[in-house]
């Protein structure tokens, strides 16, 4: 058996009396696209703030390519191949786009000229190389959300987490962060996706979880999730 790209199990997170996480456990092989959906509060962004080192879980434990990384620092679980963009994107606001993308590879002691290259490919990749010396202050919320996305692939992660893609991003700019996902995948990239966008993740995913107070309440591909009563209870009540 090939060792998962990433596997989740018993993973349990409290906010005091809340139980954010409760016993989550899931695996994904290297290229699938593994859909997150759930309601507000479901615990969708907790569990990527587990695995990327934000917060340390109560129990449970996350490996990355057979590596255990439970409650290890960011920089750490980023050092194994882990990269995430966020709900409402962390730019450098006052850095050029340029410098943006430069910031997660400076340490690679590699020529700047090769960095440099790197990063307009990267920006012309996400149609954003006619405003590299711009501000990224300057961009409008979506392209933002592309530049996050940019930054977060120049290390050439092996699992990348996407907090909310596309949420209050024009349709066009929707189809085409569609594309980058699927060429993320092709890649051989593992992709974790959270969206309240069911047709995108319907199209993207090879498998969905959805999640309800913490819990993992359906796990399976797209039809069976589409028609699983919990997931339609959990949305629309009954
Ligand atoms: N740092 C924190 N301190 C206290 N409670 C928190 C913290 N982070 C999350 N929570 C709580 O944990 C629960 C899950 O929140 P989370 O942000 O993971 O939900 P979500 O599924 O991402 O929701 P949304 O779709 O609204 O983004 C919520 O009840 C939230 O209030
Ligand atoms: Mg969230």
């Amino acid at each position: 058996m090939t060792t998962a790209a990433i596997a989740v199990s018993g993973l349990t997170k409290r906010f005091g009396g809340l139980l954010a996480l409760d016993d989550v456990a899931f695996s994904a092989q290297p290229g699938q696209v593994l859909g997150i959906i759930g309601v507000n509060g479901a615990g969708k962004t907790t569990l990527m703030n587990c695995v990327c080192g934000i917060y340390k879980p109560d129990q449970g434990s996350i490996l990355i390519d057979g590596h255990d990384t439970t409650g290890r620092a960011p920089h750490e679980v980023a050092h194994r191949g882990v990269g995430r963009t966020f709900q409402i994107p962390r730019v450098f606001r006052k850095m050029s786009l340029i410098d943006n993308l430069l910031v997660p590879v400076l340490a690679q002691r590699k020529p700047d000229s090769v960095l440099l290259a790197q990063a307009e490919a990267m920006l012309e990749q996400m149609n954003l190389l006619e405003l590299r010396h711009n501000f990224a202050e300057e961009l409008s919320g979506g392209q933002q959300k592309l530049l996050e996305m940019a930054r977060m692939l120049m290390p050439d992660p092996r699992v990348v987490m996407l907090d909310e893609p596309f949420a209050g991003v024009h349709p066009q700019l929707c189809r085409f962060m569609i594309e980058r996902i699927e060429s993320m995948s092709a890649a051989g990239k593992t992709v974790l996706l959270i969206s309240h966008d069911l047709t995108s993740i319907y199209r993207l995913s090879n498998r969905v979880i959805a999640m309800n107070q913490g819990r993992i309440i359906a796990e399976g591909d797209v039809t069976a999730i589409r028609g699983n009563p919990a997931v339609i209870e959990a949305y629309l009540g009954t």
